[in-house]
């Protein structure tokens, strides 16, 4: 069976004290499930990588970075380089998250700068993309989809395809005030981005997961699941304690091992 991919982005949520004991409490729940079947994920806030990286078994939970700069030093406050990640031991970067372009104003350009540089350390480099409310009316989802991932990924070789994973968090669907996609429209997209990534790496591009995240819930994250393109779920509030988010990924692991019998 194919492996599938869980995870959460804690965004500035949790200090370090409630995030080891959401790790601790994480792992444990899901230490019986196979780490072939399921990739699970959690992507704190930066304070708390220290402490969480030496405080959990990173065997059962992947750990990483909400952001990172495209440089490895210099002249650029605030940000935080890949070697200061990797001095953590770590090994995998979110990139270009909705907030970060929407509240911050990140542009696709930067992504792109980022994910090379992701890519060159050699983190695994979750690229985030969606289109916004006002594309979605227009059903212009698949051109936006399609120029975030052709510009996201400018001058990255097929051969780097096995570290990228793709999530489409559509910015409407996120957050308090979001909308989940229907499993419908999200498989829908899935297919254009996987379309896409093949159209730019080949073969290759069929290996990248692509995640759906945005209002995922324990109401829908079983239809969600079960959508041929979709190979994983990235969540947010749903996710946020351990014993939810447990009982989420078991249920949605369930449904997606019964849909691909
Ligand atoms: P919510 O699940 O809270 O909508 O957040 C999703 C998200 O932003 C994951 O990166």
């Amino acid at each position: 069976m194919k492996k599938v991919y869980f995870g959460s982005n804690l965004k500035m949520y949790k200090n370090i004290e409630d995030t080891v004991k959401y790790l601790r409490e994480l792992t444990e729940l899901t230490a019986d499930i196979s780490r072939e079947e399921i990739e699970l994920f959690i992507i704190p806030s930066y304070t708390t990588l220290d402490r969480a990286t030496t405080s959990v078994d990173r065997n059962l939970v992947r750990l990483g970075a909400q952001n990172m700069c495209w440089e490895e030093q210099g002249q650029f406050t605030g940000e935080i380089s890949p070697l200061m990640l990797q001095e953590m031991g770590l090994d995998l970067v979110m990139i270009g998250h909705s907030e970060r372009r929407h509240v911050f104003g990140e542009t696709d350009e930067e992504e792109n700068r980022k994910v090379k540089c992701g890519l060159e350390h050699g983190f695994t480099t979750l690229l985030c993309i969606g289109e916004t409310a006002e594309e979605k009316k227009y059903d212009l989802g698949p051109e936006v989809l399609r120029t975030q991932i052709k510009i996201g990924f400018d001058g990255v070789d097929a051969s780097e395809t096995g570290k990228i994973w793709v999530a489409y968090e559509p910015v409407w669907s996120i957050g308090v005030n979001g909308t989940p996609a229907t499993a419908d429209y999200a498989e829908r997209m899935h297919a254009e981005i996987k379309k896409c990534l093949i159209e730019l790496f080949g073969r290759a591009g069929e290996e990248i997961p692509v995640l759906y995240g945005g209002s995922v819930n324990p109401g829908n994250a079983e239809e969600l699941i079960v959508q041929p393109s979709v190979d994983g779920l990235f969540v947010g509030r749903s996710a946020w304690e351990a014993d939810k988010f447990n009982d989420l990924i078991r249920m949605a692991k369930k449904k997606a091992e019964t849909a691909r019998d």
